[in-house]
């Protein structure tokens, strides 16, 4: 299977990935984020399936969002029985963009506003990163059988919808259908890029405000307390005050 450039880049990064999966914290919360991330893409392909004009591919979409629902099931058991099985509470609920995703990536997309030839070619880019990205895992967590059975498991099922999505857009789309896949991975590439951009741009704004912080505020806070030292203490008269008795009018 050739794998997308998301997967290369997955095997480049392998340490990282090693690191993320060797401590059972992290292992645990993602799995609960894949669990929320497949039950997601379930829904989506559920609506796709209720819009669609064509049949055939209202039932295929119906098997593909019971098979990510099913996914949604496998991730929540095995991440809560690794949870059962830990002596402290592990908080699930932080989540972070780096160790998110299974990569099926349906949020960037309104299903309803799509044709089913874009549709197609998004899910069959979204798969072909989904299982690129549970092979690797299922080679990571070789010191944990049942969780790489899960991944076993869903590897096949995404597939499967990597080839009948692919299917299914030459079939609806038979004249374009390469051209379909080149748009939906441009736009692919975009949104990442763009999702990057923020968090490169998110840390140079906590570098400049730290810096700014330790650099440019201590002068004024000098300034401020030898401004202060020079105030006579107590109460002082102000200049120019008039001397009538508080209770006259004028
Ligand atoms: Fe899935
Ligand atoms: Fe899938």
């Amino acid at each position: 299977m050739p794998l997308a450039s998301g997967a290369r880049l997955d095997l480049v990064l392998l340490p990282i990935h090693r690191w993320i999966w060797g401590d059972s914290e992290r292992r645990v919360r993602k799995l609960l984020a894949f669990a929320e991330v497949e039950a997601d893409g379930g829904r989506d392909i559920l609506r796709a399936a209720e819009v669609t004009a064509d049949p055939l591919l209202r039932r295929l979409y119906l098997a593909h969002a019971i098979d990510e629902l099913h996914h949604a099931d496998l991730f929540r058991q095995r991440g809560a029985a690794l949870l059962r099985s830990r002596s402290r509470y592990a908080d699930t609920s932080s989540r972070s963009a780096w160790d998110a995703s299974g990569d099926h990536g349906l949020d960037d997309l309104r299903v309803e506003d799509e044709p089913d030839e874009s549709l197609l070619a998004f899910l069959h880019l979204s798969e072909k990163a989904a299982a690129g990205r549970f092979a690797l895992y299922r080679d990571v967590v070789r010191d944990d059988p049942p969780t790489r059975a899960v991944f076993e498991e869903i590897l096949r099922d995404e597939v499967f919808h990597m080839n009948y999505t692919y299917t299914q857009l030459a079939r609806v789309s038979p004249g374009s259908y390469g051209w379909k896949l080149w748009r939906a991975r441009a736009s692919r590439l975009w949104k990442r890029y763009l999702r990057m951009a923020a968090a490169v741009a998110g840390i140079f704004g906590s570098v400049l405000l730290t810096i700014q912080y330790f650099v440019l505020l201590p002068p004024f806070a000098w300034l401020a307390k030898r401004a202060a030292r020079r105030e006579p203490a107590g109460w002082i008269p102000a200049p120019g005050a008039r001397h009538q008795p508080p209770t006259s009018q004028y």
